[in-house]
């Protein structure tokens, strides 16, 4: 019997909606084969909508949202929107709302991707970071603002129940994977409270995974090891903020932006998980046809295997890979051309 998926698109701004006209390309191909019927709703959220009405997530539009089971976004943010509006009010917005404690970046160097480095090894790592804690929460306030006397805070937040469902997952995640290693990337020789809260954290949880051995880095030898030696790499678990940056770095290394997707999920499956590139809404080149799709292709890979169809992301990486093999040296092609190249490939 046919499965139905009911996924809420949400294209966003920029380059967002054409890469994410390309994930759904390869969707259909995808859910035609495996007998799935994808119900979308799309909903306009972003830059347009704010300079029309002037909101961002407008309640009613969280609960639609958090009907459906599963959503997939292309980017928001946009020149003319002031900073951190969007990106607060409706990107954090439904992380936190939605509770998508698990922000899961994986970054795999596929063959025929050049990587900047010149002898990267086999890279295929993912990193596990926390979405719903840290510096991100909010926690934080300005006084005398504007004055030499002006006093900003930005307090991280980290709870032992958020740090501990996090690091679970990082530990099942490491258990599933061929080298079944696990390395926390944190900074406890300086942010001493925090780091000691998720080391005790680790090694609690550890002795429940006896198959998976565990390691330490601090962030700035991580991001070190990224470059030297990123095979040594399998899975990594940290913070929200240290996890945004090394995640920029472990996608630079495994072929860009332009590759590199993720997924904010919610393991408890409460709420639907959220599928989205890591890049953003990349103004500089929207509406050129430059945009390469291939990450918002690769989110719909996270999204298929979160959904419980592990064999068709596979699938869908594999045209990917094969798609990046035949393009090396080629000449550029344009975002849907790569789509249109992906879903036949998929054929
Ligand atoms: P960005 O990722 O949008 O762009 C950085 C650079 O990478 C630009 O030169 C862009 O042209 C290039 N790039 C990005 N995606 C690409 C793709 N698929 N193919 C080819 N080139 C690509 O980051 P930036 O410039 O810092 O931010 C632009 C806006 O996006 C800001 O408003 C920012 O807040 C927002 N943003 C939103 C995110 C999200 O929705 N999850 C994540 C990151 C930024
Ligand atoms: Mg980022």
């Amino acid at each position: 019997m046919a499965q139905t998926v009911r996924l809420a698109v949400l294209p966003g701004d920029g380059i967002g909606p054409e890469v994410v006209a390309e994930g759904l390309k390869v969707l259909d191909v995808v859910a035609g084969d495996l007998d799935l019927v994808v119900e979308r709703t799309e909903y306009d959220l972003g830059a347009r909508r704010w300079h029309a009405t002037g909101e961002t997530l407008p309640d009613s539009a969280l609960e639609e949202i958090r009907g459906h089971d599963a959503i997939l976004l292309g980017a928001v943010g946009d020149p003319s929107v002031p900073s951190g509006v969007l990106e607060r009010g409706l990107l954090l917005r439904l992380r936190f709302a939605l509770d998508h404690y698990v922000n899961l970046r994986p970054s795999r160097l596929l063959s025929g991707v050049a990587s900047p480095l010149a002898d990267p090894g086999e890279v295929d790592l993912v990193v596990v970071r926390e979405g719903t804690e840290g510096p991100y929460t909010g926690n934080g306030g300005a006084l005398r603002v504007g004055t030499p006397h002006e006093v900003a805070t930005e307090v991280s937040v980290n709870t032992a129940f958020g740090v501990e469902r996090v690091v679970r997952d990082a530990f099942a995640r490491a258990q599933e994977r061929p080298r079944r290693r696990l390395t926390l990337v944190h900074k406890h020789n300086v942010l001493t409270y925090a780091g000691d809260l998720w080391r005790r954290t680790v090694d609690a949880v550890a002795a429940e995974f006896p198959d998976v051995s565990t390691d330490y880095l601090h962030v700035d030898a991580a991001t070190i090891f990224l470059v030297t030696d990123p095979s040594r790499f399998d899975v990594v678990v940290t913070d929200n903020l240290f996890g945004d940056i090394v995640t920029d770095l472990a996608a630079a290394v495994t072929g860009g932006i332009g590759l590199a997707a993720s997924g904010n999920v919610n393991p408890t499956r409460e709420a639907p998980s959220m599928f989205e590139p890591v890049h953003g809404s990349a103004p500089d080149i929207a509406g050129t046809g430059r945009a390469d799709p291939t990450a918002a292709v690769l989110s719909v890979a996270l999204l298929l295997e979160h959904l419980g169809h592990p064999q068709a992301s596979e699938r869908v990486v594999g045209a990917v890979a094969e798609d990046l093999r035949r393009r090396a040296g080629g000449s550029p092609r344009t975002t849907s051309q790569v789509g249109d190249a992906v879903a036949a490939a998929l054929a």
